[in-house]
């Protein structure tokens, strides 16, 4: 099936930039938000990206023009009538996916595939809202959307091979590096590796181990310089399978099995410290902290974009 028209459920941190990719790539897209004001925030902060990417030469002018030409934005749903594909991202919460997708039913052709971008929900269950849930598949992005290549194409229960296959696709043709998740398992796969790592990064943290700075220390210039490069089973392969079976022999039983986040995590998510959006997390943001690390965050994950290490 050929996707001309793409729309978009929810013009916010996701939402906008996906609009944003898929226009840039010559789809035609429809962003749709249940709340009006959100729109013009979204359509000012698309216009900025490409800005940014216009003074970097990355894009000419007339990109840029072509790119918003082939933005809507609405706040009536009827915009996605003859869409081929759509991609939910509303908030991240069951309900308003199921009232979002029942009120879809009666809106979307029949067979337009359809996805969901949540970070973690069951996508079988968010499909029981879905007509002809076949066409549904989870589409997993990665914050920021410009930025990270990773896209996960996750199958609920009952999605058709097919569809995998056309969300697959679609991602190939945006750049992105589309991988896909056979079972509908909390967490997916990133997720899962993700708060696997930061399950021992916090048990080490609490145990004084080694302070925060040196646990990201350790990240950033032995393991996620190695990771940014060849996966773990790669790492495996390159040193050896009986080394790391040894180390493991004798390291599993040693690693935090703790069932639920504890100590200082609890204690700075109960107190309200939630990282840059807060001032206070396991650093410190207060002033113009924040902006001084998410520039440095973006300046670096450019570095390695430029760099074309997913290759
Ligand atoms: N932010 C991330 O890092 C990230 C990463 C991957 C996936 N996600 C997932 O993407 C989805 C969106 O996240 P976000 O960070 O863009 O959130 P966000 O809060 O920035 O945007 C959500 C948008 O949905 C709109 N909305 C709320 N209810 C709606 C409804 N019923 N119909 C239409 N629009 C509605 C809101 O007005 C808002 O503009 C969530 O499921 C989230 O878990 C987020």
């Amino acid at each position: 099936m050929e996707i001309k028209k793409i729309g978009i459920a929810g013009a916010g941190i996701m939402g906008s930039s996906m609009g944003q990719i898929f226009a840039l790539y010559g789809y035609d897209v429809v962003i749709y938000d249940l709340f009006e004001k959100a729109l013009p925030t979204a359509k000012a902060r698309i216009s900025q990206a490409l800005d940014a990417m216009l003074a970097k030469k990355e894009i000419t002018a007339e990109q840029k023009e072509q790119t918003m030409g082939r933005l809507a934005f609405t706040a009536d749903m009827g915009g996605f009538r003859d869409c081929d594909f759509l991609v939910e991202c509303v908030v991240e919460d069951m309900n308003v996916k199921h009232d979002f997708f029942k009120k879809l039913s009666g809106i979307m052709r029949e067979d337009a595939i359809i996805a969901t971008n949540t970070s973690g929900l069951s996508i079988t269950k968010i499909a029981e809202a879905v007509k002809n849930p076949e066409r549904f598949a989870g589409m997993h992005w990665f914050n920021p959307p410009h930025i990270i290549p990773l896209i996960e194409v996750i199958k609920g229960d009952r999605t058709a091979d097919t569809t995998a296959d056309i969300i697959y696709d679609i991602s190939l043709k945006i750049g992105k590096k589309p991988i896909k998740v056979n079972k509908d398992v909390p967490g997916f796969i990133a997720n899962r590796i993700q708060l696997a790592v930061m399950r021992e990064c916090v048990h080490m943290l609490e145990n004084g181990i080694g302070t925060a700075e040196d646990i990201d220390k350790c990240m950033k210039y032995a393991l996620g310089f190695r990771y940014a490069c060849i996966g773990p089973f790669e790492v495996v392969d390159f040193g050896g399978l009986d080394t790391f079976y040894h180390v493991a022999d004798y390291l599993w039983e040693d690693l935090s099995d703790a069932k639920k986040p504890y100590g200082l995590f609890k204690e700075l998510v109960d107190g309200k410290n939630l990282g840059v959006k807060t001032g206070k997390g396991f650093y410190d943001y207060s002033g113009d902290k924040a902006k001084k690390a998410l520039d440095r965050r973006d300046r670096l994950f450019l570095t390695l974009k430029e760099a074309k290490l997913e290759n």
